[in-house]
């Protein structure tokens, strides 16, 4: 079911979903939105730690942190890295939890062969302009029980059942007939794209590997990522620099690079509330260390080994001491 954005599938599959109190289990590494549209829903986000290696939620730490009010996961898809799916399914089956999956960054990611869109019980998706397709602004819900569809399907244009006529609380979340149209011709091209990202991802890695101090991405296994973005970890202590000093030498070669995130979520000010004295070693650490550079469809062999070539001779320059030689 499309509606207007990412952000207003996870708040119609949560409102959807959940009862006022009830505790969602959300990855603290990730994009606000997963969390705060539990919030915004009625209920709270319990915040879990991540895997150091996928960034994608800990499932061990997940479980540890169910109590009795915990109604859903909100596992997330990190950029277009499948969580892990089979373990999370185990967990949702044992303690009768609802499974809304996060997959605004995950656009053709696969999981065991299958498209992580056609897993229960709700999966959002982004068109926003940096996700693998876009629709300018503009989201997606995809899920396979019908009644559930058919209370998504009204709360996304005022809980209208009939002209005028008012069933449930909604909002006006519809995709317009444009974007769709945007959307159509950008899904024509999703397979090719995604193909090219993952050659990208893979001439990266196979350069990048065995740089002291650079950690390239780890494809969770049995998944196939979309990689919307491809995330190194930097060592500081081996390169001789923080991640944003590094960041800055890259630019100053002209590689553009981001920091998603450059914070987790237990640490936003917005969640001050729910998550004071908390702590998430994994996920901490991840935020402090991480860096995303060019993997887009449209770059080339030869833009991919510039950028390979940027990082290597950032990572090798920067020793101890020896900052100023870059
Ligand atoms: C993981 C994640 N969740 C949710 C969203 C929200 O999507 P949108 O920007 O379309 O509202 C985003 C978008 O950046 C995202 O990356």
């Amino acid at each position: 079911m499309s509606v207007s954005s990412g952000t207003a599938a996870l708040h119609v599959a949560f409102t959807a979903l959940l009862d006022p109190g009830d505790e969602v289990l959300v990855p603290t590494f990730t994009f606000v939105a997963t969390a705060s549209m539990v919030q915004v829903a009625g209920a709270k986000p319990v915040f879990c730690d991540v895997d150091p290696h996928t960034f994608t939620i800990d499932v061990a730490a997940a479980r540890s942190r169910i109590t009795a009010k915990t109604k859903a996961i909100a596992p997330v898809h990190l950029f277009g890295n499948p969580c892990n799916v089979d373990a999370l399914k185990d967990v949702a089956q044992e303690f009768g939890l609802k499974v809304v999956w996060d997959a605004a960054q995950a656009h053709g990611t696969r999981y065991q062969g299958k498209d992580i869109g056609s897993f229960p019980d709700a999966v959002c998706y982004s068109f926003y302009p940096s996700k693998n397709m876009t629709t300018g602004e503009g989201g997606m819900i995809t899920m396979n029980d019908r009644a559930l569809y058919e209370k998504c399907r009204l709360m996304r244009s005022h809980g209208q059942s009939d002209k005028y006529y008012h069933t449930l609380l909604g909002f006006n979340y519809r995709l317009t007939d444009v974007m769709a149209a945007l959307g159509l011709e950008q899904l024509r091209k999703l397979a090719g794209r995604i193909a090219r990202r993952r050659e990208n991802a893979n001439q990266l890695r196979t350069h990048l590997e065995g740089i002291p101090g650079i950690q390239t991405p780890r494809e969770q296994k049995g998944g196939e990522s979309s990689f919307n973005l491809y995330s190194i970890l930097i060592d500081s202590d081996v390169v001789g620099c923080t991640r944003d000093e590094f960041m800055r030498l890259l630019v100053s070669e002209n590689i553009g690079c981001a920091v998603n995130y450059p914070r987790c979520l237990h640490q936003q000010p917005v969640f001050a509330d729910i998550a004071r004295g908390l702590h998430f070693p994994a996920a901490e650490d991840v935020a402090g260390r991480i860096l995303s550079i060019p993997v887009e469809p449209s770059l080339s062999r030869s833009d991919i080994d510039l950028v390979a070539a940027g990082v290597r001779k950032v990572a090798n320059a920067v020793k101890p001491g020896r900052a100023a030689e870059v």
